[in-house]
């Protein structure tokens, strides 16, 4: 007997009371990202169809993906109404979405448009993150305060990686459910429905070459994963990396460098929304200082953050470990 299909689009009018009034949203974003693929998929033939930042063959200029990216989520949020303005890491500040005439525009977005984009040349898969949030007053204009909510008060987010096959993952706060694209019909169809990240994991997921860069206790966190045999596996793209510890378990990481003192990895755009979907699946995160990500003010749009987020096992393992280390320190 075959399986029922169950199209994202079907999924969102099914379970519209999870969606409150951002399902068209939510579609947006579906449509989006199948636009993204497409070009991602083609990535490859740069060299024929142009180099980006150049000519192509009939002259026009090449968009960069991350800025075609950026770009095409910012159109397809103004087909439904429902998006006041966007926040992008490609971009210094938010943009407004022209209102759509009749619809209620009670949400912004927050997003990473091509998250890890610097492995396109060598096809890595890379993804799209976003986040949605309830403007704190649709009646006022937007401002920055819409934006810098804490991830408590995400009312969606989730990720879509253009991998070996293109994934939708997301979560409303009511589990995370994710999406496959179908090449053949163009959709996405449910392909892993309530996802549970394993309680721990064997694997640890950090930029190892920073060893020396990283302060004593995580150099010594990191020796105790070698020493408990944890097998290494870093992508380089944020996406992909938390996609595999959603199946296999284990711990992400990226903490302050030398570098990069406060983190590299941005807060609203990849944090917090990856924070929502593995907090969903019954995982944990939390900054270097064990503080929960979610919880952690922002001040600013293009904050950064220190990040640990995984099993929900591992990841306390780790904090208890740090414990010994630098908590009694401050
Ligand atoms: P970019 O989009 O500039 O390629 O950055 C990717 C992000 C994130 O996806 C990834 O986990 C991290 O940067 C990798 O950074 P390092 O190269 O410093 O490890």
């Amino acid at each position: 007997m075959s399986k029922e299909i169950v199209t994202l689009d079907e999924f969102i009018i099914r379970r519209q009371s999870d969606f409150d009034e951002l399902t068209g949203l939510l579609r947006d974003i579906g449509v989006a990202a199948k636009i993204i693929n497409r070009e991602v998929n083609k990535a490859g033939l740069v060299n024929i169809l142009g180099i980006e930042g150049g000519a192509n063959t009939s002259g026009d200029t090449v968009q960069k993906l991350d800025m075609y990216a950026n770009d095409k989520i910012i159109e397809c949020l103004k087909k439904s109404g429902e998006c006041a303005a966007v926040a992008s890491e490609e971009l210094d500040s938010f943009v407004e979405i022209p209102p759509v005439l009749g619809k209620k525009a009670g949400y912004v977005v927050v997003m990473d448009p091509l998250d890890g984009s610097s492995n396109i040349d060598v096809n890595v898969s890379v993804g799209t993150i976003f986040g949605i949030y309830r403007r704190l007053d649709p009646q006022k204009p937007i401002t920055m305060a819409d934006f810098l909510q804490k991830g408590t008060a995400l009312v969606a987010a989730g990720y879509v990686i253009y991998g070996t096959s293109t994934i939708l993952v997301y979560t409303t706060g009511n589990g995370v459910n994710g999406f496959t694209l179908d090449p053949g019909i163009g959709e996405f169809c449910l392909s892993h429905k309530n996802m549970r990240i394993p309680k721990s994991g064997q694997y640890y997921s950090v930029n190892q070459g920073y060893y020396l860069k990283f302060d004593v206790e995580m150099r010594r966190y990191i020796d105790h994963c070698s020493d408990m045999n944890y097998g290494l596996r870093y992508i380089g793209s944020m996406v992909s990396d938390i996609h595999r510890i959603l199946f296999q378990g284990g711990i992400f990481l990226y903490p302050n460098t030398r570098k990069y003192p406060k983190g590299k990895l941005r807060l609203l755009y990849e944090c917090n929304p990856l924070a929502f979907v593995v907090e969903q699946a019954g995982g944990k995160a939390v900054t270097m200082r064990s503080n929960r990500i979610m919880a952690v003010q922002p001040e600013e749009l293009h904050q950064k953050a220190t990040i640990a987020i995984g099993s929900p096992e591992t990841v306390a393992e780790m904090e208890a470990f740090l414990d010994k280390y630098v908590f009694k320190s401050y």
